[in-house]
């Protein structure tokens, strides 16, 4: 992440941070934008600092957070969300940025009002609290955006449940990217999911009326093949007949293979004559961490198929990976 920032905000200078958790400061007499404070692929989340609060307990950093939030905020926020910062990878034991039942009951001891981690709407402000280490809470604050949908989640972090008898997490992954990416996933449309056994991201789609393709060279999970909406066609995407992509209205990609053989898989398939797919959700597993450097030159390679929004983001469900969506196409002329 700091990588990233390095080239387009050289402005900033980095400061105070732990694994999980990082701190810029500006040159003397800028300003920060609390509706967009630093945005990048490996920033979950970012705000304005408030500064920090140290206390012994829940109860006594509640006392000194409300404080600040009235010493230090421009404004009287409704919303609070408190998080940790990251000490695992998401899926390992010990993962849970939202683990902060105890801190959020403290916070509204003090003050009964406030809403604490839900979903905010645009122009909210919020005011984020992230558990740093347990005696000392960072306090920052920022503005929510209508076009920014991570930016109205708590942590960046949006609220789902797991179902129960969870198929795989990729369920939970495919939920956060279509919740991020906000494509316009209807039920009826044609999905191709490139890498989906044992088929939590199939189900997903499936829930959201999708007809589903799944390919795959694994066994697919039994509930999932029995469903009327699904096929299976078990092979690797390369040595799959072109036709399983015919009426395909969104691909996705969770193989477990690199980048690039990711994107020289989906390139012959959007590109071909005929082909309508709308949009894309590709898994961009980061095998080497190296890759991350690369992002800006995949996502230029996608452009370059007629995509004209691609991002990139690291989802809180994934793990050395990232999500690359991809939607709005103007059909490259050549090709048709
Ligand atoms: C992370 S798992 C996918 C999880 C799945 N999306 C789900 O929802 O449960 C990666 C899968 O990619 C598959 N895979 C690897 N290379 C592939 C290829 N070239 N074509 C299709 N699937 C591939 C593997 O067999 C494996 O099942």
């Amino acid at each position: 992440m700091k990588q990233e920032i390095a080239p387009r905000q050289s402005a900033l200078r980095f400061a105070f941070s732990r694994p999980g958790f990082c701190t810029f400061r500006l040159p003397d007499g800028a300003t920060a934008d609390p509706a967009r404070a630093v945005t990048a692929t490996f920033a979950r989340t970012s705000g304005v600092s408030l500064g920090k609060v140290s206390g012994g307990d829940p109860a006594e950093l509640a006392r000194a957070l409300c404080a600040a939030i009235d010493e230090r905020l421009p404004e009287s926020p409704r919303h609070v969300h408190i998080w940790r910062r990251d000490r695992a990878l998401p899926g390992d034991p010990g993962f849970d940025p939202n683990d902060a039942a105890a801190q959020r009951s403290a916070v509204l001891e003090v003050r009964p009002g406030l809403v604490l981690n839900e979903h905010a709407a645009a122009d909210d402000a919020i005011v984020d609290c992230v558990i740093v280490e347990p005696n000392e809470w960072w306090l920052g604050w920022h503005r929510a955006s209508g076009a920014v949908p991570e930016s109205r989640w708590p942590g960046g972090v949006p609220n789902i449940a797991a179902p129960a008898g969870m198929i795989s997490r990729a369920y939970l992954k495919m939920t956060e990217a279509l919740l991020w990416s906000e494509l316009p996933v209807e039920a009826g449309d044609r999905c191709v999911e490139i890498g989906s056994a044992p088929g939590g991201s199939c189900l997903a789609l499936l829930e959201r009326g999708c007809a589903v393709t799944g390919l795959d060279p694994a066994e697919m999970d039994p509930t999932v093949l029995a469903h009327p909406r699904f096929t299976f066609v078990r092979a690797r995407a390369k040595d799959a007949k072109r036709s399983v992509f015919d009426g395909c209205r969104w691909l996705v990609s969770d193989a477990n293979v690199a980048p690039t053989y990711t994107l020289d898989t989906v390139e012959p398939i959007v590109t071909a004559a005929g082909a309508r797919v709308e949009g894309l959700l590709l898994t961009l597993k980061l095998t080497d961490p190296r890759h991350a450097a690369r992002l800006p030159a995949f996502e230029a390679r996608v452009r370059g198929w007629g995509y004209r929004r691609v991002h990139t983001r690291q989802l809180a469900l994934n793990r050395q990976e990232v999500c690359l969506a991809a939607t709005d196409r103007r059909l490259v002329s050549s090709r048709e």
